[in-house]
């Protein structure tokens, strides 16, 4: 378990770099968090460190948005999904189980039945205006325990330290 102190949309931004820098895949990563917790931030910042050009946004009627990359990234926001079961209509399998790229998920604890057994959590919390708490677990196998641990060396205090560490994908 890792938890990250950031309080700026940029500190959020760059966390997720650091994320998406140093990603594997298949993965999936389940975000928990308040409205304006910073999900959308964060897989904005996965995009980047994943290498995709292509700008995030919250999808606003479509629940899922591809992202073309070296590895592709499918963003999920589930915010408009009033019951688990709707998912069963968007091929959730198919993403979560097959596709083989980085799965992202805002507001995932709305379908926690159907999330693999291992995969990232992220809970975020609103502390203040700009203040976050980030925390992050490795769900299952200690898949994304590596991926953690890679993450707590470019943190300190609580912070990340853009200044530190190398991803393995080069920009
Ligand atoms: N430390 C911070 N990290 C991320 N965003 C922050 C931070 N401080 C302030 N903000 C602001 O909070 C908002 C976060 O928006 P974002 O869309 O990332 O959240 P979200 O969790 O995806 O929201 P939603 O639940 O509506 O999807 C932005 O307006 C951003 O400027
Ligand atoms: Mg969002």
């Amino acid at each position: 378990m890792l938890t990250v102190y950031t309080e700026s949309e940029e500190e959020t931004l760059n966390l997720g770099i650091k994320i998406g820098e140093n990603i594997f895949y298949p993965s999936l990563i389940a975000l928990i968090g308040e409205l304006g917790s910073g999900k959308t931030t964060l897989v904005r910042g996965i995009a980047r460190g994943m290498g995709i050009k292509a700008r995030v946004k919250s999808p606003s009627f479509i629940i899922i948005n591809e992202y073309p990359g070296v590895i592709p990234l499918y963003h999920f926001d589930l915010y408009r999904l009033n019951d688990p079961q709707e998912i069963n209509s968007l091929g959730y399998e198919e993403y979560f189980y097959k596709k083989g790229g980085v799965v992202v998920i805002e507001w995932a604890d709305k379908i926690l039945e159907f999330l693999p057994s291992d995969y990232l959590e992220i809970r975020l919390k609103v502390e203040d205006l700009e203040r976050r708490k980030l925390i992050l677990l490795s769900r299952g196998d200690k898949k994304y325990s590596k991926l953690i641990e890679k993450l707590r060396e470019n943190t300190k205090r609580g912070k990340i330290d853009v200044n530190t560490g190398n991803g393995n994908i080069p920009s």
